[in-house]
């Protein structure tokens, strides 16, 4: 069967206004500026306000994605958000969504892939597009992870923050080619982040809420190690199968400044071809990358990168990982 071209027709991202900086976190728990920014490079990050959503953030960032798209809402055909923090576990999200934009009765679905969240959801995006099933997908990545930290604990409450990106994929397009994307996942480490109660396994109950057994566990040092090696895997995995196009830039998710430095150092990679705004909003999960591309359109940092090979990845709970190559 023949594949269908397709690529990236528009993009938007939306963040809160509320900004939680080091120096706030430091007042909540034992930590400081310094140690955060050194061993992380984060300074501040993006916290959704009381009575604000998940969708809220999706909807604005799908709006500036058609806007940049110059289409109607009307004209999806598909919508898939990638996300653990949805407004509520039923109904999906992305119902929510498409019914807020107008789109009429196209399908609409959440994805559960952690910080791969957006590269998974692009990923079965890219199936329908290919095959000839649907002309227009968007995608959207999208995390309120302050609501489930654990304000308490200094290992994990430091590294994330909230934001959504979209990108609408569309069989026209100028920019952005699709060639290929990559999914991975081990179960293995299905332990090594986790919300524990909340969901089938453990009700909320006041025990629970007292131990904020409701909230996100990570087991940071098992987390690193693992991204430095999957971030070098699928940098090069996508390299070595265009090594007909230049690598011109990468967009990865916004993990820990230590961990990218690490991967591009055993890539020999400069930094430079790096997107990076992990300083302003932290890891904003399955936002991260969509946000960093978005800001990287818009920033003019893809401008001279025509025709070369664009690289997203990600990994994270579950374990997953996953990375998308384009043509930009
Ligand atoms: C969490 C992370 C920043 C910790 O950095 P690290 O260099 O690995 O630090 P360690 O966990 O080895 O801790 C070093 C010391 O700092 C302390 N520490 C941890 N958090 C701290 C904080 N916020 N402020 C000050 N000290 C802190 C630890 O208690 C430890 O002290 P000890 O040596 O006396 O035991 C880093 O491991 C990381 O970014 N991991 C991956 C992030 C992640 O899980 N992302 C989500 C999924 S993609």
């Amino acid at each position: 069967m023949t594949r269908v071209p397709f690529g990236i027709r528009g993009t938007g991202s939306s963040v809160p206004e509320k900004i939680l900086s080091n120096d706030d976190l430091s007042q909540l728990v034992e930590t400081s500026d310094e140690w955060i920014t050194q061993r992380t490079g984060i300074k501040e990050r993006r916290i959704l306000e009381e009575g604000r959503t998940t969708s809220d953030l999706c909807i604005d960032a799908a709006r500036k994605a058609l806007d940049a798209a110059q289409m109607n809402a009307s004209e999806l055909d598909l919508i898939i958000l990638g996300t653990v923090t949805p407004d509520r576990h039923v109904s999906a999200t992305a119902c929510k969504i498409q019914k807020e934009l107008g789109c009429g009765t196209i399908p609409a679905f959440d994805m559960a892939a952690g910080c791969t969240g957006f590269i998974y959801a692009s990923s079965v995006a890219s199936q329908f597009l290919g095959n000839g099933t649907y002309k227009n997908v968007l995608v959207i990545g999208a995390e309120a992870l302050s609501r489930i930290t654990n304000y308490r604990d200094r290992t994990s409450c430091i590294l994330f923050g909230d934001g959504a990106g979209a990108v609408i994929y569309s069989t026209e397009f100028e920019h952005g080619e699709m060639l290929g994307s990559e999914i991975f996942g081990d179960g293995n480490g299905y332990d090594v982040m986790y919300q524990l109660a909340g969901a089938s396994e453990m009700a909320i109950t006041p025990e629970v809420l007292d131990a904020n057994d409701h909230k996100l566990v990570i087991r940071g040092r098992e987390v690193y190690k693992f991204a430095v090696g999957r971030m070098v895997e699928l940098i090069r995995g996508q390299r070595d199968a265009h090594p007909e196009l230049e690598l011109g830039a990468v967009v990865p998710h916004q993990v820990n400044m230590r961990i990218i430095e690490s991967a591009c150092q055993k890539l020999d990679l400069p930094i430079d071809r790096l997107f990076l705004n992990i300083e302003k909003y932290g890891n904003t999960s399955a936002g991260s990358v969509p946000i960093a591309l978005d800001e990287a359109i818009r920033s003019g940092f893809l401008d001279d990168k025509s025709g070369k090979l664009l690289v997203m990845c990600a990994f994270g709970a579950g374990l997953t990982w996953g990375s998308l190559g384009i043509r930009w």
